[in-house]
């Protein structure tokens, strides 16, 4: 699959030089985040040391993974970029746009249909530009780089919050917009704000139902959803050493789910193994010549308070089987309180649905574990309660399930297989009643549950847990079921009890596979036409941004106060919109339509000042464009958490708003709102949040002095005629002071390019 054994090795072969240069600088023992950013420089060898949670720095990645729905907006900017070829090596992985309801063979059947414009689109575009394709079938974009692309000590970026997954294998691997991958496929440097760092010792070992999915709900549970921002966090100890490789992978994926930049774990024996199994003998023996450059110096992990800026321990011996949710992947509960939380709290202690699946937890060695318990189901005369569906990682990992009997067994239990695909976890789920809203409870081992994500039902409860405590709570069909200490009653009326899961890390026969899935690109693909259809409602070729006017921005009308959690699913809601992700004009008809309205508490609901009456925010903002007014967005703590659509900052700048003013940003939007040309803006006194009023018209002042670290000022008229002039901070270094000034980063690239 054209995995690049030379650029690993030419990887490999700056790392002596340039971690002795990055140890003098720094002039202290390195940890194993650092010794990938240090080596990754895109000035070569360290001449400064950089300060954490600071410093702006410009990395080179190695790679760059794209998936369907991100990389259409990518490859769209890409496009603009006027290159032959994309820079570093890069891929395409069809996996959110197909949609879970009968089964794999219909179900991707049926996809291939309804999306072929957009496949064929993916496919030409990366045929032409020197990219790997993954098509639909081939699985998860996560699973799949793991498998094929990831390698201990490399630097990747990703069009995916969950590219961080790679961590698993001891990468730096790193969510980015379609902005950011744009740059970086057209040979710029990468900036990436220099990162804390997070220490979590692992000590003991994984027993009983306790599985690698438990660590990182634990982690969860203990940092929140905002604990990791601008932090990569680096596991380490010997209870990291006994995790499989793939279940270091759920560890580091879920690590999004903490706001984390990334994730990452040091070169062990466990990634050996992996990399044999998947067929990448001689990347293991490339990192075994360099083994002690692809974990921290040992001083680090001896005195690890002296090195890092937080230190969490866990002994994995302790830990229980747990589920966190519902609404939230940090609300942690082991399933030994869980009967007596739910009771507390009324969440439905019916289960409704079990998934197994998406990019966390959908390895061979997860579906191995869960068909341990689905095996003894049969065995000990159980019928599953709840509906259970299963969506393989990739093509390798079902082609091998299949062969090892592993699905067969699912099935056994009346489960559906869905495609090698993201499905319910991305909301792409054609789930029979979900239209109902009633409440209900489903688990699943995906990594988020916000309201609606899997189903579009406001009312659905979603636990995440690991992929064996699925299968026991679809089994008892029971949220409160404890697997360690309840008993179930079989067919025969007996009381019975399930034994701890078991399964293997990797298959024991080796992996297989038939037809993987993947298209290499043309050599030459100058002669390689893309097609776009100027009629499309799937694609949109782009249209510049327009520069800024050169002056300050006067008479601004609120459009919406955010109220509470705004993702970039309420900003720019996926399920039935993915559709739309490679044409703007489309999407942003779903712009902010799950955000509350702090005024009167209902989504898609604002007042458009011009008329006085309140309709959806698309709409009002439709309005505002067409008499060419600009507005603003109003958010609350950590705006734009979630994925890292660059859609959720685009939509706005596509329809004329020009600030958004949060108490804080979550890192990736706020970067994908610099990329656009937009105004990120934090309150610099959070209470005049409060000061903002429903009809408020608004200008931005002190943009024609716009410079680092220079607070800008606002002022709010309000309709009584009084007015309040607040400060607000921003973080633009002079580059992208450049990028707003230009209209956008992609501006400036063309420009460049064109020289
Ligand atoms: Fe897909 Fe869900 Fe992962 S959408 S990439 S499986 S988080």
């Amino acid at each position: 699959m054209a995995f690049d054994i030379e650029m690993i090795k030419k990887v490999y072969s700056q790392y002596d030089e340039r971690i002795k240069a990055a140890r003098q600088i720094v002039n202290k023992p390195l940890t194993l985040s650092e010794k990938i950013l240090y080596t990754h420089l895109w000035s070569g060898n360290a001449t400064e040391a950089y300060e954490r949670g600071r410093s702006y720095v410009d990395f080179a990645p190695d790679r760059v993974a794209m998936q369907d729905a991100t990389a259409q907006m990518a490859l769209l900017q890409f496009m603009q970029a006027g290159r032959a070829k994309a820079a570093v090596p890069s891929t395409v992985h069809c996996d959110h746009l197909i949609q879970a309801k009968e089964g794999a063979d219909k179900d991707l059947a049926r996809a291939k249909s309804e999306s072929s414009e957009v496949f064929n689109f993916l496919s030409s575009v990366s045929n032409k530009y020197g990219i790997g394709f993954w098509k639909p079938g081939a699985g998860i974009i996560h699973q799949v780089v793991l498998e094929n692309y990831a390698f201990p000590g490399g630097l990747m970026i990703g069009t995916d919050s969950h590219t961080v997954n790679a961590g698993g294998l001891g990468m730096v691997a790193i969510g980015v917009g379609g902005a950011d991958a744009c740059d970086v496929m057209a040979g710029l440097p990468w900036e990436l704000k220099f990162p804390k760092l997070i220490g979590v010792k692992l000590t003991g070992k994984l027993t009983g139902w306790a599985a690698s999915k438990d660590v990182i709900l634990k982690v969860a549970g203990i940092l929140t959803v905002k604990g990791g921002t601008g932090a990569i966090v680096e596991y380490f100890g010997e209870g990291a050493e006994s995790l499989s490789c793939s279940g270091k992978g759920t560890i580091c994926n879920m690590g999004a789910e903490i706001g984390a930049t990334t994730s990452t774990f040091g070169y062990d024996a466990a990634m050996e193994r992996y990399l044999r199994a998947t067929g990448r003998a001689d990347v293991a023996d490339a990192a075994n010549a360099i083994k002690e450059h692809l974990t921290a110096d040992p001083e680090v992990y001896a005195n690890p308070e002296l090195y890092f800026d937080q230190i969490i321990e866990i002994n994995l011996s302790e830990l229980e089987p747990s589920l966190n949710g519902p609404f939230t992947p940090d609300l942690y509960t082991p399933a030994s309180r869980m009967r007596e939380e739910a009771q507390k709290n009324g969440w439905p202690t019916k289960v409704e649905w079990g998934l197994i699946g998406s990019c966390t937890n959908s390895s061979y060695e997860d579906l191995a574990r869960a068909a341990s318990i689905a095996r003894q189901a049969v065995e000990k005369g159980l019928v599953t309660k709840a509906e259970f569906g299963i969506n393989p990682g990739s093509e390798q990992v079902r082609y091998t399930a299949d062969r090892d009997g592993l699905l067969k067994t699912f099935e056994d239990l009346n489960a559906t297989i869905f495609t090698n695909a993201c499905g319910p976890c991305i909301g792409m789920w054609d789930r029979a009643g979900a239209d109902k809203q009633e409440k209900n409870t489903i688990v699943h081992s995906f990594n988020r549950n916000f309201a609606k994500r899997a189903d579009g039902n406001p009312n659905t409860y979603a636990f995440v847990t690991s992929p064996e405590m699925v299968a026991a709570i679809a089994i008892s069909g029971d949220l409160g079921f404890n697997p360690v200490t309840d008993t179930l009653t079989n067919k025969n009326g007996e009381q019975v009890k399930l034994d701890p899961p078991t399964g293997d890390e990797l298959p024991t026969k080796g992996f297989d596979v038939e037809d993987p899935g993947y298209q290499a690109p043309a050599a030459d693909g100058s002669s390689v036409v893309v097609d776009v259809s100027p009629t499309s409602d799937r694609l949109q070729l782009l249209e510049p941004f327009s520069p800024w006017e050169g002056t300050d921005l006067k008479g601004l009308k609120l459009l919406i106060k955010a109220k509470g959690k705004c993702t970039t699913d309420h900003i720019s809601m996926a399920g039935p919109w993915l559709k739309y992700r490679g044409h703007l004009d489309n999407i942003s008809n779903n712009l902010l339509i799950g955000a509350v309205n702090y005024f009167n508490d209902k989504t898609d609901n604002v007042q458009n000042q011009l008329t006085g009456e309140y309709g959806a925010v698309p709409a009002t903002q439709r309005a505002y464009k067409a008499a060419g007014i600009g507005s603003i967005v109003v958010g609350d703590e950590n705006y734009g958490e979630g994925s890292s659509r660059e859609h959720a900052a685009m939509e706005p700048r596509h329809l004329g708003v020009r600030a958004v003013l949060v108490k804080s940003f979550a890192r990736i939007h706020e970067t994908n709102l610099k990329k656009q040309g937009m105004l990120g803006l934090t309150f610099a006194d959070k209470d005049d949040y409060d000061k903002i009023q429903e009809n408020d018209t608004i200008d931005i002042l002190g943009l024609t002095e716009f410079a680092p670290n220079k607070p800008l000022t606002l002022v709010l008229h309000h309709v009584d005629g009084s007015e309040d002039c607040i400060s607000v901070n921003h973080t633009y270094n002079a580059q992208q002071i450049e990028w707003f000034k230009a209209g956008g980063a992609l501006n400036i690239i063309r420009a460049n390019q064109a020289k």
